[in-house]
């Protein structure tokens, strides 16, 4: 079964062709990383904007890397949430459009789900059914979610943030190092060479409440808050090479081990994990999860680099394992949803084909 996935939650246009869910054909990414820069984030208008323009030539290349025609394909599928409205808007008309046009089904994904499935595409990977059940990180710009998966489909999230995302914690913490957007690889190549310990930030961890479910809280704004006032109190660290090097190993370090402490106390000795989003990218983090791994004997699924960031690979993959539960006409009602949370699906879907 071969499935078309299209991806614009955010600000990257992207299209791949997946086949049953796991040998990807083609997968294509325009990012637009050089238009956000200027601003030191990613602006919506200018972004949906973008996506106009690149959307039909990124899904043509990516047919055409894959050597199909629409007749060789099987389904298509698209993010609709969470994400920029504006943005998601444009992936999700032009995947209706094709849908009309060529009558092929189109499946609608989330695209933290999308994350949470992106370390089985991976070639050495085990097939998700023999993977199951497990316990999946997702970090991403957006969320910091730990998520205990029992199948496709029946998730429990039991981690989440309380305010920033793990990602969005490595973003301001460079644009306070007066590093280049975005910040996560920024922080991470300039953290290369720098002490880990040589200051002791914060880790935002917590313990929730078992009668919510939710048992582990992340938290990063007084990370944050810890870095402008060292910087404050420090100003000539700025000017210093060696300085920033150590004050960004170290913020990492901070970020790295909030997300380790939790991972350890929700998976344990022997257990399994799925980690994905565009912090999996994060080398130290992957590095200290390999470690851990090894130690504890877990088995530790991690997404490979070019999945880890938003991708249409990972859409259609996850369409794959999805398919049947929603296509056809049923699509052709359906609206963004830039809210949508990993556990509210079935709501939304109610709500499309009432
Ligand atoms: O998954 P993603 O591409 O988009 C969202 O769904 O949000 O994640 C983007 C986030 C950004 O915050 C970016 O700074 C972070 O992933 N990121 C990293 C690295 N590469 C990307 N964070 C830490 N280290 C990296 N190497
Ligand atoms: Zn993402």
């Amino acid at each position: 079964m071969k499935i078309l996935g299209i991806e614009t939650s955010c600000d990257e246009t992207a299209a791949a062709v997946v086949e049953d869910g796991r040998r990807i054909l083609s997968s294509v990414i325009h990012t637009q990383v050089d238009l956000h820069r200027p601003y030191g984030g990613v602006v919506p208008e200018v972004a949906s904007r973008a996506h106009v323009e690149q959307i039909q030539a990124v899904v043509d290349r990516a047919m055409s890397d894959a050597g199909v025609t629409w007749s060789d394909l099987d389904a298509l599928a698209v993010t609709y949430g969470p994400g920029l409205a504006t943005s998601l808007i444009v992936g999700l008309s032009f995947a209706r459009g094709v849908a009309l046009d060529t009558g092929l089904p189109l499946y609608l994904v989330n695209h933290l789900e999308a994350h949470l499935y992106s370390p089985f595409l991976a070639p050495d990977a085990p097939s998700l059914d023999t993977a199951l059940p497990f316990v999946a990180l997702v970090v991403s710009g957006g969320h910091t979610l730990l998520v205990r998966v029992a199948a496709v489909g029946s998730y429990q999230i039991i981690g989440e943030s309380l305010d920033d995302a793990a990602g969005e914690a490595f973003d301001k913490g460079a644009k306070l190092l007066g590093l280049s957007f975005p910040g996560g690889p920024a922080i991470d190549h300039a953290a290369e060479g720098g002490d880990p310990n040589a200051i002791r930030f914060p880790r935002g961890t917590g313990r929730g409440s078992d009668a919510v479910g939710i048992k582990y809280l992340f938290s990063y704004s007084g990370l944050k808050t810890a870095l402008r006032y060292h910087l404050r109190d420090y100003p000539d660290a700025l000017g210093d090479p060696s300085s920033i090097a150590n004050l960004a190993a170290s913020y990492q370090e901070a970020i790295v081990d909030s997300l380790l402490q939790h991972v350890r106390s929700a998976v344990g000795r022997g257990g399994r994990l799925a980690v994905g989003g565009g912090v999996s990218l994060n080398r130290r983090l992957r590095q200290r999860l390999q470690e851990w791994a090894g130690r504890e004997d877990v088995s530790l699924f991690l997404s490979p680099p070019p999945l880890c960031a938003d991708n249409a690979g990972m859409v259609a993959g996850l369409a794959f394992h999805e398919a049947g539960r929603l296509g056809g006409a049923a699509a052709e009602l359906a609206d963004v949803e830039p809210g949508l949370r990993l556990d509210s699906k079935e709501e939304s879907w109610a709500k499309i084909t009432v």
